[in-house]
């Protein structure tokens, strides 16, 4: 293997080069060729400074991922950063690209940071379940003031190159295309200068002065850091950086960085981190599958999805025709998107110009001839095969050749959707999640006929418009949705049985999910889909609606809401309830949040395996990425099919047993293998 680190001489300026792709991560190779050059560079009198650079994408994007959870191989990053940050020669970062996690602890141990207008820095550890192990935690509030360091040690999101230098972190931005004679010139300049050192830095004392700055920030994240213990670790590191010696406070960064790394929940979103990596391939469609432009997109449904699908483009750049049947559904349909851009402005996301762009590409129209110069064609219409055949026929006759024509169905049968037109090879599912403006996940459904280049244009356009694409097979309700029947299932048996239904969501609520199936039936409107005729009651659903409980948007539904939207279990619904067992002749028991959970989530497992088994999904982490993207399943446990490894096939297996419940064959064998989904 070559040397992924070099060096060469501009007169007195040393310039270090990593050549390590794709993303200059800092594994063992680079880490000890680093440490060679630094220490050579500082021994030797003819060298008075230093520039550090990488070739390819980007700065080093952070410690190698891969190496995580083996032994550690030295030499440790953070000995040869203090040894460089420790010398008088001036070290300068030259920053390209993404400079992340440990690149960006490179860049901060030195004495000076120069970056490109398109660069990014950040430290985005915690998305690992992990905080900075270099120092990262230490330098940076020294540096930018705890204050400036904790939205970027916690919160993990990277900053651009101009935000970077408002808050101190960078010294000076440089030309797009002249990184690196900028940064020689820079060092030069800097020659015989005292060198600042960030682990001196004394901008921290912001948070001595004002603790509360702590405790503040953490209630401001509250909600998104519910259940994940790396926020609040590198919380506890910034405020340690304040209250100690930088000696010790790397210690405390170092042994809350292995307490994490030793963790389940770090394994958990490492194992998500290339589970999103690998969702990206399509196990018989090659990297250089050629990809069809797509330029202009049509959507057919201006109602709530077609609406937000449509933003997707709009957005990106991609102009869209939107098709409605009748003028006044086209007109409230164009008024929601319009309304929903303003209320993004409004939040200070988008510039009343960018609305403007977004709006101007929108093509509104009742005339399907209008679809005919669309690459790709989707289709949001009403649920029911027989409406989405007749507008698959009608697009058939229009749409150009070598034009993509999508469904966003969510349960029917994408081949039959397919054989209404006379082109089923340009046919397949985009299944978008609502709000599906807003919803990271895409489930890309491939029918038996789909060809490959259509499959890769997909998957590619998924990315161009910020979503996670998971391909999906041809089954009911594809993946997620398949698996959250079984969950549905349970939730209604259980109550029906005696468990109390707000014991069912604080179930899902303590496992991490953001609410359970009758707060979100509450949020969604149980009146969806309601006949309206308050004497035919067949459903707890019916009876709910039938008096007049429609959710959250009349202040009942399952729960009663207060005005600030607080949900206190209801009387009334207990008895409709109870009523309803009682019809049934269920005896009544009580029953154990235990037993609530299993019931919940082992059968999705249960589904998930035979998922697997049918090829419906490529692998078991595709349907991790689907779980925590589509339905809230928490990060930090790594996705339902991880989760079933983590706590042993075999226990899922017996839970399944003793609940009296279904167990397919592959996971029995799987379990009586002692074999995992993932790994
Ligand atoms: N280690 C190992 N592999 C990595 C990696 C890393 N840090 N970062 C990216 N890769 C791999 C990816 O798995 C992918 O491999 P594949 O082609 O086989 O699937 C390949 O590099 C390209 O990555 P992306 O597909 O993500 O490329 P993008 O161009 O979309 O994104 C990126 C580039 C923004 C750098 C993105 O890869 C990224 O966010 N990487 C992770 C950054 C990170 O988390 N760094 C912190 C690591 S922890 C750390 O540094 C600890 C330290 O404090 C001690």
């Amino acid at each position: 293997m070559t040397d992924p680190i070099t060096a060469r001489r501009n007169g007195e300026v040393l310039i270090i080069v990593s050549n390590n792709p794709p993303v200059n991560a800092l594994g063992q190779a680079v880490r000890s060729g680093l440490k060679r050059e630094i220490e050579a560079g500082l021994a030797d009198d003819a060298v008075k400074a230093i520039v550090v650079r990488c070739d390819g994408r980007t700065f080093f994007a952070g410690a190698d991922i891969t190496e995580f959870g083996k032994a550690p191989q030295g030499p440790s990053l953070l000995e040869t950063l203090d040894a460089m940050e420790a010398s008088d020669k001036p070290v300068v970062a030259a920053i390209h690209g993404t400079a992340l996690g440990g690149g960006c602890e490179v860049a901060l141990a030195c004495h000076y940071r120069v970056a490109v207008p398109s660069a990014k820095i950040g430290l985005p550890e915690v998305k690992l379940g992990l905080i900075p192990g270099a120092a990262g935690t230490q330098r940076l509030p020294r540096l930018v003031g705890a204050e400036a360091a904790l939205p970027l040690v916690v919160g993990g999101d990277p900053i651009s190159a101009s935000k970077a230098e408002s808050i101190g972190l960078i010294d000076a931005i440089v030309g797009e295309d002249s990184l690196e004679a900028d940064a020689v010139a820079f060092a030069r300049a800097k020659i015989g200068q005292p060198v600042p050192r960030a682990s001196e830095g004394t901008k921290n004392q912001d948070g001595v002065r004002d603790p509360d700055i702590f405790d503040r920030f953490r209630a401001s994240q509250a909600r998104k850091i519910r259940g994940f213990d790396a926020p609040n670790a590198a919380i506890e590191a910034v405020k340690a950086a304040g209250e100690l010696s930088y000696a010790e406070g790397v210690k405390r960064e170092r042994d809350l960085f292995l307490k994490l790394m030793g963790g389940t929940q770090s394994a958990a979103m490492r194992h998500y981190f290339f589970a999103e990596r690998a969702a990206n391939k399509i196990d018989d469609v090659p990297a250089d599958t050629p990809i069809l432009p797509i330029r202009k997109v049509g959507v057919i449904g201006a109602g709530t999805m077609g609406g937000g699908i449509a933003m997707n483009f709009l957005t990106a750049g991609i102009p869209v025709t939107i098709l409605e049947m009748q003028q006044d559904a086209l007109d409230r349909g164009t008024g929601t998107i319009r309304k929903n851009y303003d209320a993004t402005a409004k939040r200070g996301r988008m510039t009343a110009d960018g609305v403007e762009q977004a709006m101007g590409r929108l093509t509104p129209t009742l005339d399907y001839a209008d679809l005919a110069d669309c690459d790709l064609v989707i289709e949001a219409v009403y649920e029911a095969m027989d409406v989405k055949k007749e507008v698959f026929a009608k697009l058939d006759e229009v749409a150009k050749q070598g034009a993509i024509l999508a469904t966003n169905t969510s349960y029917l049968d994408v081949d039959e959707i397919a054989r209404a037109t006379s082109r089923p090879g340009y046919v397949l599912g985009l299944h978008f999640f609502s709000p599906a403006n807003v919803m990271k996940l895409l489930e890309i459904v491939r029918g038996k006929e789909t060809r490959a280049d259509v499959l890769a244009t997909a998957m590619k356009l998924a990315k161009t418009i910020g979503k996670v694409a998971v391909v999906a097979g041809v089954c009911h309700g594809f993946i997620g949705n398949r698996m959250l029947s079984p969950r549905q299932q349970q939730a209604n048996a259980l109550i029906l049985e005696g468990a109390n239904y707000w014991d069912v969501d604080d179930v899902l609520l303590e496992f991490g999910f953001p609410m359970g199936p009758f707060q979100m039936a509450d949020l969604a409107g149980i009146d969806i889909g309601w006949h309206r005729d308050p004497s035919r009651v067949e459903t707890i659903r019916e009876a709910l609606c039938a008096k007049g409980r429609f959710g959250q948007k009349n202040g009942k539904g399952f729960y009663d809401y207060d005005e600030a939207r607080n949900r206190t279990p209801s009387e009334e619904t207990k008895a409709i309830v109870a009523e309803f067992a009682a019809r049934e002749g269920k005896p009544q028991r009580a029953v154990s949040k235990e037993e609530i959970r299993e019931r919940l989530l082992y059968p999705m497992m249960n589904e998930g395996a035979m998922i697997l088994e049918e090829g419906m999904a490529q692998r078991a982490s595709d349907i991790d990425v689907v779980w925590i993207n589509g339905y809230g399943w928490p990060l930090y446990t790594g996705g339902p099919m991880f989760w079933a490894d983590t706590i042993g096939l075999k226990t899922v297996v017996e839970g399944l047993e003793r609940h009296g419940l279904p167990v397919s064959n592959y996971l029995r064998r799987k379990a009586e293998a002692g074999e995992t989904f993932n790994r």
